[in-house]
């Protein structure tokens, strides 16, 4: 039974497993299974094979329970496969190792046979596991649907086994492995693959915030809580610190689900005959609370406090990590559904209609009232809502205004012209059916309106288009926006990797894509990329631009990889009035644009301490403008879409 309904969830953090600790022999599995369902929980982690068994010629493997016993919907949607922990793929001793690999492969054999959707992986038993991984890839490239969750300690463990030896001499600290590293190892070797996940086990200290932020880039599919994570409450009960219940809820908005686990330590349910209490297995004289029901309820309550989810983000929730190509406005005509989108966002045109009605003010004083009329022109007006802005803007301060709405996709001018009609704005408003780069205007403009701006400011041309269009503003007329800067940030996306290495092509990786970014770890705060302003008279203008930044990435977040940058923009609309999507000055409520991400075709793995340095380059030639972009540190990435050979934007 999920943990409770929280309105536009309908991510697997709904759900809640339970860890079943000791083999349930003599085909015990289905009443476990039972139990545990009976009790909430909405699935079992379970030991798939006997513990003891080691592969012997001829022997039949000894199984939890036959597929018989359950049928294929409660496997594939209850059971979670636990593959044997005494597995040891890196093993000194050669017999240990060569059992280790065919029992792997015999009990992942058993668990597809099954349909289950996941197994769980032992963690690494030392932090050299390249034999486990090797396996495990050779596995992956034969499974179909399920997939296999590797698991870590979440916090830093110490080294296992063999490893310990050649440490001994370090002090404690420095011998602790963080369990990134080890993930990070294992998923390089088997080369990224998108059915390679991670459960992390949760136990009662937590590292340090920063490094706990990679962790939402990465796909953890599940939180292992310990019971020896929770506190205990004035009644009695578990209940965990402000560090866990943050993080928990943090998982809960990355989709990442709870599975309890460990023996309880709260003897608060009601228990019959004293037999269940740290017995997650009894059976006998049902119904009986599971012994982690305390547990379970104190976690559905931390998912039911939540706030739930704002109505935006409902509607949005589906363009969570989806990668769109960027709009060409220019070179194409947008349809009249993306108008529609556009101008729902009623916080866009507000402050559009502040920053006019500021500049208005400014060019017209209260004495010139009524002997002045500003002349305004929309450039790129679409179906016309910054008309509608400025006329509104006029309205509210008094002004008298002049508008020619300039527009060059057909479509839009049609909607124009019987939107005129519809306002009776005929002695107000004109239509030029036009490019504004090649408009011959009949006379020169106060103030310039336009919204040209793409997630990464000047990545729909914006510059190029009001170069084209400031021959028509008076030399001290105002345009709006008046500038524009991009910023990037780097950060730790798997899903989005994953996403474009389906492509199995460069050019993929050489593209930039508008992203509802979610399930992504940012590891250092944006900086500038490049700024427009405008108009720009300058006779030595150019849009070409270069900036090289350095990063540095969060204290205390350890080792990360980098799988692209993430890229916003903010806008100087008029003077104080501004509008953007860059995280730190985001303009609230405000829905017209998703962020960009720029990927890399490798990811970069950033040791601990040492900075980004990334170069970004804006090009132009006459047909077409583009981005390329390099990592110099810390290694080298080749120079991305070099001559705009994989994405450009059309003039
Ligand atoms: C991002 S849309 C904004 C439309 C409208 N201002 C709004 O806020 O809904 C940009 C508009 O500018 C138009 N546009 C782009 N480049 C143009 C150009 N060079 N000349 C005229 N219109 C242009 C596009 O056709 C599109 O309608």
């Amino acid at each position: 039974m999920p943990l409770g309904q929280r309105a536009g969830d309908k991510s697997d953090s709904r759900y809640c497993g339970v860890e079943v600790l000791d083999f349930p022999a003599d085909e015990g599995l289905p009443a476990v299974l039972n139990h545990s369902l009976a009790s909430s929980f909405d699935f079992i982690l379970a030991p798939l094979v006997d513990p003891n068994y080691r592969p012997t010629p001829g022997a039949v493997l000894p199984v939890s329970a036959s597929d018989l016993v359950l049928g294929p919907a409660q496997w594939s949607n209850h059971v979670v496969g636990k593959i044997s922990e005494w597995i040891d793929l890196d093993a000194e001793d050669e017999r240990v190792r060569v059992d280790s690999e065919l029992t792997l492969k015999q009990e992942i054999a058993w668990a597809s046979h099954l349909s289950l959707q996941a197994c769980v992986l032992p963690a690494p038993r030392r932090s050299s596991c390249g034999n486990y991984a090797r396996v495990v890839n050779q596995i992956l490239q034969g499974l179909t649907n399920m997939h296999l969750w590797l698991r870590l300690p979440l916090e830093k463990c110490e080294p296992m086994d063999d490893d310990l030896d050649k440490v001994k001499n370090i002090n404690k600290t420095s011998k602790m492995v963080d369990s990134w590293e080890l993930w990070n190892s294992f998923r390089l070797l088997c080369d990224h693959s998108s059915q390679l996940c991670v459960a992390l086990d949760i136990s009662s200290t937590l590292p340090s915030i920063n490094s706990l932020g990679r962790w939402f880039g990465e796909p953890v599919r599940a939180a292992i809580l310990q019971t020896n994570a929770f506190l205990t409450n004035g009644k009695g009960y578990p209940c965990l610190s402000k560090r866990h219940q943050k993080l928990l809820t943090g998982f809960f908005n990355h989709s990442v689900q709870a599975i309890l686990s460990g023996r309880s330590n709260h003897n608060v349910s009601p228990v019959s005959g004293g037999v269940l209490s740290g017995d997650e297995n009894h059976i006998e004289g049902a119904p009986v609370r599971h012994a982690l029901s305390p547990y379970l309820d104190y976690i559905a309550y931390l998912y039911q406090k939540m706030d739930p989810l704002p109505e935006q983000e409902r509607f949005e929730i589906n363009y969570r990590d989806f990668l769109q190509s960027p709009l060409q406005p220019l070179m194409d005509n947008l349809e009249a559904q993306t108008y529609e989108t556009f101008e729902k966002d009623v916080v866009k045109y507000t402050q559009y209609q502040r920053a006019v009605a500021k500049a208005l003010i400014d060019r017209v004083s209260d004495d010139a009232v009524s002997t002045t009329r500003t002349v305004v022109m929309v450039v790129g007006a679409g179906r016309g809502p910054l008309v509608r802005a400025s006329l509104q803007a006029a309205e509210e301060t008094g002004r008298k205004l002049k508008v020619y709405a300039v527009e060059k996709n057909p479509n839009a001018v049609i909607t124009l012209h019987s939107l005129i009609k519809l306002e009776g704005w005929e002695n107000l408003v004109t239509v030029i059916s036009s490019d504004m780069r090649c408009w011959d205007a009949p006379e020169k403009a106060d103030i310039l309106v336009s919204e040209l701006l793409g997630s990464f400011g000047d990545n729909e041309l914006s510059p190029e288009c009001l170069d084209g269009a400031q021959r028509f503003l008076k030399p001290d007329g105002i345009s709006i926006p008046s500038s524009y800067t991009s910023f990037i940030q780097p950060i730790t996306a798997s899903k989005l990797h994953n996403d474009i290495k389906a492509h199995k092509d460069i050019a993929h990786f050489e593209t930039a894509y508008v992203v509802k970014l979610h399930r992504i770890a940012t590891l250092a705060p944006p900086q500038q990329v490049f700024t427009f302003t405008h108009p720009n008279f300058s006779p030595n203008a150019s849009n070409q631009r270069y900036t090289k930044l350095q990063f540095e990435i969060r204290p205390d977040t350890g080792s990360c990889l980098v799988h692209g940058f993430a890229g916003y923009f903010d806008s100087v609309l008029y003077k104080d009035v501004h509008l953007g999507i860059e995280p730190n000055t985001a303009t609230p409520n405000m829905f017209s644009w998703f962020p960009i991400f720029f990927p890399l075709r490798k990811p970069i793995y950033v040791p601990d301490g040492s900075p980004i340095e990334v170069h970004f380059w804006r090009c132009c030639a006459p047909t077409k403008v583009w981005y390329e972009w390099a990592v110099t540190t810390p290694t080298l990435s080749p120079i991305h879409n070099s001559n705009g050979r994989s994405y450009w934007v059309g003039l």
